[in-house]
């Protein structure tokens, strides 16, 4: 049974068995403005409840068929934004107030009511339920922007890895134009690299960092002359002084690129050992970064495992016989140990995988975007 309605007011729905308090309830609500709904019983209340959508509702305790706490518990579950109210007469209070401690009914009004206070519970009321509906507004907002920000984000970060990317294959083809054997190695060994990272327990961005360590280590020889650079013979003490500068060349240019300079000092520290003996600063054990250390074990399985102009690939077992003599002098024992406890065939599947790519991308020397996609799917197979 409806009452009255109004398109703007704050719609009250009111259920009572008796219609003459109904009446009286729905008369004090219209002319304060509201919207009221009257009903005789909870299921009548019920049945037009989604339609409804009230902001507030009133109902009676003591009601045939359903009690009134029991009827705005169902409400609460379907209409969970609506403020409830149990109107009740003196001695059904105690229930009542258990009802209210309990956090099933905002407030009672008692019978008979007061017309003020019965104004002032039902404005509480309707306030309450305008703030729960502006919080859970405001709730919206924000998640809705959170998963905005997310998605600029994802977006973003996607950019700055295809740059990356893109950066990345540019200086590589760079020095390849100089110095045609270096572009498989350093796939190769920046891709041991990070394998020999995981297998010490190394997690991101460190991987990332030593990878592109690894991956860019001899950048530097960009800077170095062709006479030096591809000389055939035996470099004179003035040439070596000239060839020795690449790792500063390579750590110079990488202090210019932002997302690189983590990788530099591997870069810097690429051709120093373990055992001092290395240059350009003579650097011992931890004085050398770890990226440095793996990056020292891994270029040496990978100049044993490949062909020399002047001389053919060993076998795998003689890179790790060498990797093993060498613990504690060349290489940092650790990670000595940590390489020879990874599985050859791990190894050699990435040198396999590389090699593969290397062979589709001369076969597509003619269109570069094709070669650089094959190099970014393989790397993108090697990291999952
Ligand atoms: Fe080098």
């Amino acid at each position: 049974m409806v009452c009255c309605a109004s398109v703007t007011a704050d719609r009250v729905l009111i259920v009572d068995d008796d219609d003459l308090i109904l009446k009286a309830l729905s008369r004090i609500l219209e002319s304060a403005g509201y919207d009221p709904r009257c009903y005789l019983s909870p299921d009548q209340a019920l049945a037009a409840l989604e339609t409804d959508q009230p902001v507030v509702v009133i109902s009676d305790y003591m009601m045939p068929g359903m009690d009134g706490i029991t009827l705005l518990k169902q409400i609460r579950e379907r209409v969970p934004g609506a403020v409830r109210i149990l109107c009740t007469a003196a001695e059904d209070f105690r229930v009542a107030l258990q009802a209210v401690n309990s956090g099933e009914v905002f407030r009672i009004i008692s019978k008979p009511w007061h017309q003020q206070e019965l104004l002032a519970t039902v404005n509480q009321a309707a306030e309450a339920s305008r703030l729960r509906r502006e919080n859970e507004r405001l709730n919206g907002e924000n998640q809705r922007q959170n998963a905005q920000l997310r998605e600029i984000n994802l977006r973003l970060e996607e950019m700055v890895r295809h740059r990356t990317q893109a950066l990345l294959e540019g200086l590589i083809a760079a020095l390849d134009y100089r110095d045609a054997e270096t572009q498989w190695h350093s796939r190769r060994v920046s891709l041991y690299a990070r394998r020999l990272a995981q297998a010490m327990g190394m997690h991101e961005p460190e991987l990332t960092t030593i990878e592109h360590g690894a991956l860019l280590h001899d950048i530097g020889k960009i800077g170095v002359r062709d006479r030096v650079l591809l000389k055939p013979g035996p470099l004179d003490s003035e040439e070596w002084t000239e060839m020795k500068r690449h790792p500063e060349l390579g750590w110079a240019l990488l202090q210019r690129v932002d997302y690189l300079r983590p990788a530099s000092t591997i870069v810097l520290q690429h051709q120093e050992k373990w055992d001092g003996t290395g240059y350009p600063s003579g650097l011992k054990g931890e004085e050398i970064v770890v990226g440095a250390r793996i990056f020292h074990v891994v270029d040496t399985l990978d100049a044993m495992t490949s062909d020399r102009p002047y001389r053919k690939a060993k076998p795998f077992t003689e890179a790790r016989a060498e990797i093993t003599r060498c613990a504690g002098t060349q290489f940092d024992p650790r990670v000595s140990e940590a390489f020879l406890s990874v599985a050859a065939e791990d190894w050699e599947r990435i040198r396999l995988d590389v090699e593969t790519v290397a062979v589709l991308s001369a076969d597509l020397a003619e269109s570069p975007p094709g070669h650089d996609e094959l190099f970014s799917a393989l790397h993108g197979a090697l990291r999952n």
